[in-house]
């Protein structure tokens, strides 16, 4: 009885604090689970437009190879469609000649395949090593807060999808967000919340560093490589030089 007064919690609730991890796009269930709007009925055909974009893709590679394709025919479903459902994967089986299990394999382990809706404008921040130690932390913070959802969720107006990722590989411009095909690096709270206010506000933010410096430049100005490169034909003996 002693003990149990003297060891009793006043507020379990307070005492016990539970803390987990964000969920990662890779740690997504990679067993296909039939929903509503994700089964083999759902409705998919490539436009006219896709179907010849892909047909001219399909003939960079030689015969016999037009599995090839895949990666393509599966960001040309995802561009149309937003995401890429399984009757999407069964028609890019049927097209380039594969097992359906081969799209499956290719689906399930590029985390680049959208499996399910993720908003209209899927803003995806890397949390790896490099992007960490500069404070990823916060600006996934900033942009759950700026796009209203948390990691792994949609926004309930359906505008934003947010996502903790991997090693988006830009490390030397780190840290880093990716909003569908644009980088924007060594991004600070401010301009988290500056890109998701222009994007929802219909705008299209200048992609790329926003420290000022070009590209993965040093932050404190070029230490090497600082002169006008020389021109064709350096340090070539006269004799081989075209007369
Ligand atoms: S660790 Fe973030 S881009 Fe590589």
């Amino acid at each position: 009885m002693f003990i149990l007064k003297k060891y009793a919690l006043p507020n379990v609730a307070h005492f016990r604090k539970i803390s987990r991890t964000a969920r990662l796009s890779s740690d997504e269930l990679v067993v296909h689970r039939d929903s509503a709007d994700n089964n083999e009925t759902t409705p998919f055909e490539f436009t006219e437009a896709n179907m010849t974009r892909l047909n001219a893709i399909i003939k960079n590679y030689p015969e016999g190879s037009k599995r090839s394709a895949m990666g393509a025919a599966l960001d040309l479903v995802q561009r149309q469609m937003g995401w890429v459902p399984i009757s999407a994967m069964h028609k890019v089986s049927e097209i380039l000649g594969v097992p359906r299990m081969r799209v499956y394999e290719y689906s399930t382990f590029y985390t680049m395949v959208k499996r399910s809706f993720k908003g209209k404008y899927h803003v995806k921040v890397c949390t790896t090593t490099p992007c960490m130690i500069m404070g990823s932390d916060i600006i996934l913070q900033a942009a759950e807060q700026a796009c209203g959802c948390k990691a792994g969720h949609v926004s309930p107006d359906g505008l934003f999808g947010v996502d903790e990722v991997q090693c988006a590989g830009a490390c030397a411009n780190a840290p880093v967000l990716v909003v569908e095909d644009d980088y924007y690096e060594d991004v600070t709270v401010c301009d988290v919340e500056e890109i998701i206010c222009t994007i929802r506000n219909g705008g299209i933010p200048q992609a790329g560093p926003r420290s000022g410096r070009f590209a993965a430049e040093p932050s404190c100005g070029l230490t090497s490589l600082c002169n006008e490169p020389p021109k064709p034909g350096h340090g070539v003996q006269p004799a081989l030089l075209k007369k």
